[in-house]
């Protein structure tokens, strides 16, 4: 196997440390923007006069037909490749002869892996971002026929308020909405050109950065070129942010599973998205949620892992970085399908109970804080009334009685001031709407708070 060091060395590698130490198997994610990159790099060093004119068309031919080749089936590199970027360089010199070796000029594997990473990554940015507006786009469409529905609200998985199911679900939207904000900002980041840096300290030719960076659409190119070959924080930051992605997720998967419990029943599984059992026949699984809940833990796992890689590195690059790949792809992957999945069971997988939904308001004392804020409205110490209606619940709990049944005599008892205004100031719409502070749960504040997110939504299409 010749390898381009073969002058310089006197035996070949051993075979399987050659398998160790290829990266062939899953560089290849990175063969189109590895041929962008080249095409990029040969345009550069026309433009300075570093090659000819007719070199550098040769050699962007060369590239585009490995690219056709690529996308019809027919170049399928193998590990004597060790890694795409000499698998790349291989096949050009065998399309064009020896001008394919000028390719390389002025240009390292660590600047060029560090490039191909960063469009890489930036282009699966985008789709992300995309696939968390469509999961936004569903949760705002249930919300918007849900303002009314009434559902009701936990601490401590607790009954402790009831709320609006748009409000609930107006939650997510905004989570996803700042998972799309870091994204945003931390594309910003990665969107600057490494390429030319060379292998550690620049090159002694006459290379243009800038025109490179460029052509490939990069903001900037970067100031330090041992901190270009040698850093990843950007695919920290990426890995941070698909965890956070895949923390909101897995707690929404957390909720239906409980909802579609036969405890709970606030959503049916439809069949869609849910799984039979191979041996108890009434079974329906939420196999969906359950298995964002559990692919989160790989995700998170990248996270510490890449830091891991990272935290001994001594400047400039080591091959400890070929590490970065693997975990990066899995986490795009993993968040791309955990998205789409997602996005499809609320959509067909789920259907909200609304007569469930309405009994379980109606069955609690979710209420109490009311009933304690309407003993407030008549003048009442807050902490005082309080203490009134947790005896109520009490004299409530041993007669069996839910607050609405407590007879209003007996409600008097406890307190002179309670009328018999009481019970519609105890309604679970009554109480929902009332929560009117910007935020809220309130009817009012909800369709508000809807229709921000919605321009917002809006603003954002591109
Ligand atoms: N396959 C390598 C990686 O993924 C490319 C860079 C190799 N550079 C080197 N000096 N060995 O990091």
């Amino acid at each position: 196997m010749t390898t381009p060091w073969s002058q310089r060395f006197e035996q070949g590698l051993n075979p399987a440390i050659h398998r160790f130490n290829a990266s062939i198997g899953f560089d290849i994610a990175l063969i189109e923007f590895d041929l962008t990159g080249s095409v990029a790099q040969a345009k550069m060093l026309a433009h300075t006069g570093i090659i000819a004119d007719a070199e550098a068309q040769a050699l962007v031919a060369g590239l585009e037909q490995i690219r056709s080749e690529w996308q019809s089936g027919a170049f399928q590199p193998g590990i004597e490749s060790e890694d795409i970027h000499y698998a790349v360089e291989r096949r050009l010199v065998e399309i064009v002869g020896d001008v394919g070796k000028k390719l390389h000029t002025g240009r390292s594997r660590n600047d060029q892996v560090g490039t191909d990473l960063r469009l890489w990554l930036r282009f699966e940015i985008d789709s992300v971002v995309e696939m968390l507006r469509d999961f936004q786009r569903i949760l705002l469409d249930l919300a918007k026929e849900n303002v009314e529905t009434l559902i009701p609200g936990y601490t401590h998985l607790q009954r402790a308020q009831p709320i609006s199911l748009a409000h609930h679900l107006l939650a997510y939207v905004e989570m996803a909405e700042r998972d799309q904000e870091r994204l945003t900002q931390l594309r910003k980041r990665v969107n600057i050109s490494p390429l030319g840096s060379g292998a550690l300290a620049g090159t002694v030719l006459p290379i243009d950065r800038h025109f490179s960076a460029q052509l490939l659409g990069f903001d900037a190119v970067s100031e330090n070129s041992l901190d270009s070959v040698s850093d990843r924080d950007y695919a920290i930051e990426f890995l941070n942010a698909s965890s956070l992605v895949l923390v909101h997720l897995s707690r929404l998967s957390e909720e239906v599973i409980l909802w579609a419990s036969q405890e709970f029943r606030f959503v049916t599984l439809t069949d869609r998205c849910a799984t039979g059992s191979s041996l108890m026949p009434q079974k329906k699984n939420p196999d969906v949620p359950e298995l964002v809940r559990g692919k989160s833990g790989r995700v998170f796992g990248h996270l510490v892992g890449l830091l891991t890689v990272m935290k001994g590195l001594p400047l400039a690059y080591n091959k400890d970085l070929q590490e970065d790949k693997e975990g990066l792809f899995d986490t795009v992957s993993t968040v791309k399908q955990c998205l789409e999945a997602m996005t499809i069971l609320l959509r067909e997988g789920i259907v909200f109970n609304p007569e469930r939904l309405a009994g379980a308001v109606n069955e609690d004392y979710s209420n109490a804080t009311d009933a304690a804020d309407y003993l407030v409205r008549k003048g009442i110490p807050f902490r005082e009334a309080y203490g009134v209606i947790g005896g109520i619940v009490k004299h409530g709990i041993t007669t069996g009685q839910l607050l609405k049944e407590i007879s209003i005599a007996d409600w008097q008892t406890f307190h002179p001031a309670f009328e018999a205004d009481l019970y519609a100031a105890i309604e679970p719409a009554t109480i929902v709407a009332a929560r009117n502070s910007y935020g809220g749960t309130g009817f009012m504040q909800v369709r508000a708070a809807l229709a921000r997110a919605e321009a917002r939504w809006q603003n954002g299409a591109t």
